[in-house]
């Protein structure tokens, strides 16, 4: 058991149950299953009271729980269902759907080929949802509004050849197909004339209710049914493979509902109804927030077609603001409130409850809380969870969080504990960033990057009830972490040298820290000299005893005859892959262009020259956490030469500021653009040429271009000669060599001479 108190990248698309069914909200997979990686073991048993389509449920299952799922919504109590349910027969899917096939397809011909008269003159005999009323922000009356006749006919012939499968298994699994396609194929569909570049989709998802596009789409009803029964297939075929070894004894029928999992149609508020008390070793649950989602009125044409009631009772249960029963934020309080009261008496003493927030507003951050700890709940934490991959170091201002998710865990105690929420005094706001830092800073080990700062200052300022306030005040934190920390050349970030760390630091992570710190800088260190680095930063009524230090120098280090060094284990977290792959936790913050010249920066660093970035570039934060020049060294330009070098992608000086190399990456821009802003540079440091010290990186598929370009360019011949001066490299090439020579323990300028390639110049 561990306590989640860090971030985690969301990988929502990539799952296989993505594409089973839509629905208004989905949490990221790979957040839930972490979660429930942490908080729970192998057979315990895990509730999401708000299940929606599942998530929680399908993660718990991977992970060999048991899963319990609850949801007032027919719709989602089936979806989840139809997700969890394994092994599928897919031979019987499949000859199922070849049945439909063959039977439908006279009728999909004439739906297809008809005149609109014939269309109108059909007489539909079979059942369908008439008479039934859209919620009232609708643009149509009716459910069966929602369709032109076309699209009409085929959906009822498809629900009678569905309900004559005899197999109940394989019927439920295609009226999941058949109510994916209900999602798409209406026609509340926006071309993407309407809806902008993102493409097109039923407003139902993007506005939340059933709007109507001024330009009526009509998406073929058939053709729809065929992708999702392949959508489906392959889902069924990944989870049939996932868990196959499930079904082998003695786990048995593992996926079975009710054996291993369970999903009711009721209420939150009324858990006790059908679970025992204690009978829950974890919950991870995310609730409706906010107005915009009505989740039974936007579920109305689902489940109409399905057949499945929803009571005015269970409209007066459904935790939401505003939706047909105009409910206020009392009601939706109250029902929040009644939920979380229900989850302390299913749940087991000591174990832990995950619930997502996602509301704008910092209030009901406070509202969760307090309910929490009168429910008995213990708070613990409350994590910053991005819901997109925009990084919070991208973000222009990163306390501006509401837009992403906070996930609050709490421990159902015996007693009801009195922590968490306490106003503060706004003279803390520094304070408590700055201590937060610093904690980080110790925590990690001197490996901190900025978004590791960034993620734990927002919940410290947030339970102090003064992120908004810091909010306003501070638009950009680099300023102040810059004023009382440093960033050393790998973007770490370090307590500034004779700082004294802050009393509420625990001694032995003190030692640690500086210990580490200081074997980093230097390699090896004899012990004498290791103790003149680290005891100086240990006054201040902390200094360790002899005993204590060794102690801790034991286990992070590791004598080598004389001397002592980092316990292999130890260095690898200072490896350099470690601050790239967690400048990737939120997803690509880079460019491929950026990337590379990030790359470069390092190499610089490693080689112990300082980098120069473009211009343009030094406007991507990304790059905040580096090491690099943002303005030029050299004095002796023209106005106009400057303004061409300053261009420059990356370019290298020695300490005496004379250039070293200098770098083009060039994606889409014409090579001669790049040869353009090298002559300049070499206008004022002809040298660069002749040591052909000039390198453009090109994607390989480029080259034929680049060459060509090259060729009939003004540059080449006399008087530049440009194509003996610069020299080329694949981007793919040059980024895999890259980590090579950064992880090599020396590294000269000479190697990066081995790189590039002249350029073959393509005779007239
Ligand atoms: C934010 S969604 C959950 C989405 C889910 N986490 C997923 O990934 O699919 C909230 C869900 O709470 C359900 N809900 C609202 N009030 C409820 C109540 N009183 N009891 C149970 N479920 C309720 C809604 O129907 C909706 O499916």
């Amino acid at each position: 058991m561990k306590i989640v108190d860090y971030p985690i990248k969301p990988l929502k698309q990539q799952q296989w149950h993505w594409r089973v069914h839509p629905y208004f909200t989905k949490q990221a997979s790979n957040v839930v299953r972490e979660y429930i990686r942490n908080f729970s073991e192998e057979g315990d048993v895990v509730l999401d009271p708000f299940c929606g389509t599942g998530v929680t449920l399908i993660e718990a299952l991977t992970l060999k729980r048991r899963a319990i799922g609850v949801d007032l919504d027919p719709l989602a109590v089936f979806i989840t269902r139809e997700t969890c349910v394994a092994p599928i027969d897919l031979e019987k899917f499949e000859k199922e759907f070849r049945k439909i096939e063959k039977e439908i397809a006279p009728l999909v011909k004439f739906v297809r080929e008809a005149e609109q008269r014939d269309i109108d003159n059909y007489k539909i005999k079979e059942w369908y949802p008439k008479g039934i009323k859209l919620p009232s922000n609708s643009d149509f009356d009716f459910v069966e509004d929602l369709f032109d006749k076309r699209q009409l006919i085929i959906y009822v012939k498809l629900l009678v050849l569905i309900n004559k499968i005899s197999d109940k298994e394989i019927k439920e699994l295609f009226k999941l197909v058949f109510s994916n396609t209900l999602g798409k194929a209406n026609l509340t569909y926006m071309d993407n004339l309407v809806r902008g570049p993102e493409g097109g989709g039923p407003s139902i998802f993007g506005k939340y209710r059933y709007w109507r596009p001024t330009k009526k789409v009509i998406i073929d009803v058939w053709k729809n049914f065929e992708q999702r029964f392949e959508n489906i297939k392959k889902a069924k075929q990944e989870s049939n493979k996932l868990f196959k070894d499930y079904f082998k004894e003695p786990l048995g029928d593992f996926f079975k509902e009710n054996s291993t999992f369970e999903v009711i149609k009721g209420s939150a508020t009324n858990l006790s109804k059908f679970l025992p008390a204690q009978s829950v070793d974890y919950i991870y649950t995310d609730p409706p927030y906010g107005a915009h989602i009505a989740y039974l009125d936007l579920s109305t044409m689902w489940n109409a077609w399905l057949g499945f009631d929803v009571s005015e009772e269970d409209k007066k249960l459904e935790a939401i603001e505003g939706g047909e029963l105009k409910k206020s934020k009392e009601d939706y309080i109250n029902l929040i409130f009644e939920s979380i009261a229900e989850m302390a008496r299913v749940l087991k003493k000591n174990k832990f409850l995950s619930i997502v927030f996602q509301h704008k507003d910092v209030a009901y951050w406070n509202m969760i809380q307090e309910a929490c700890q009168k429910a008995g709940f213990n708070y613990i934490n409350t994590v910053y969870q991005p819901t997109n991959t925009t990084s919070i170091h991208k973000k222009k201002n990163p306390l501006m969080v509401m837009g992403s998710q906070l996930i609050l865990n709490f421990q159902r105690t015996e007693k009801v504990a009195n922590v968490g929420f306490s106003l503060r005094d706004e003279s803390q706001i520094e304070k408590i960033i700055l201590d937060t830092a610093e904690r980080v800073i110790v925590d990690k080990g001197g490996t901190a990057i900025t978004e590791d700062i960034y993620a734990q200052i927002v919940p410290q300022l947030l339970e102090a009830g003064l992120l908004h306030i810091a909010n306003k005040r501070y638009k950009e934190l680099l300023p102040l972490l810059n004023k009382n920390f440093e960033q050393d050349t790998n973007g770490f970030w370090q307590v500034r040298k004779g700082t004294q760390l802050g009393q509420h630091i625990d001694r032995k992570k003190k030692i640690e820290y500086f210990t580490g710190s200081a074997l980093r800088k230097n390699g090896k260190m004899k012990l004498e000299d290791i103790i003149g680095a680290v005891f100086p930063n240990l006054t201040n009524g902390s200094t360790p005893t002899r005993k204590e230090f060794m102690e801790v120098l034991g286990e992070i280090a590791e004598p080598m005859g004389e001397e002592w060094e980092l316990k292999s284990g130890k260095q690898n977290l200072f490896l350099d892959l470690q601050p790239q792959k967690k400048l990737e936790l939120f997803g690509e913050p880079f460019s491929e262009h950026n990337r590379v010249i990030y790359s470069l920066v390092k190499l610089a660093n490693k080689l112990g020259l300082s980098a120069y970035i473009g211009k343009n570039e030094q406007r991507d934060k990304a790059f905040d956490g580096l090491n690099h020049l943002s303005k030029l060294p050299i004095v002796k330009f023209t106005e106009v030469q400057r303004k061409r070098v300053e261009q420059i992608d990356c370019i290298w000086f020695h300490n005496d500021g004379t250039p070293a190399y200098a770098f083009e990456v060039e994606e889409s821009t014409p090579i001669t653009t790049a040869l353009e802003r090298f002559w300049a540079l070499l206008e004022v440091v002809p040298e660069l040429g002749n040591t052909r010290r000039l390198l453009l990186i090109i994607p390989r598929s480029r080259q034929q271009k680049a060459e060509q370009e090259l060729s009939s360019s003004s540059f080449i011949g006399h008087p530049q000669f440009m194509d003996q001066k610069v020299k080329y490299i694949f981007k793919e090439k040059f980024l895999e060599r890259y980590l090579g020579i950064l992880n090599s323990p020396e590294v000269k300028l000479d190697e990066i001479d081995t790189l590039g390639q002249s350029f073959r110049l393509i005779s007239e």
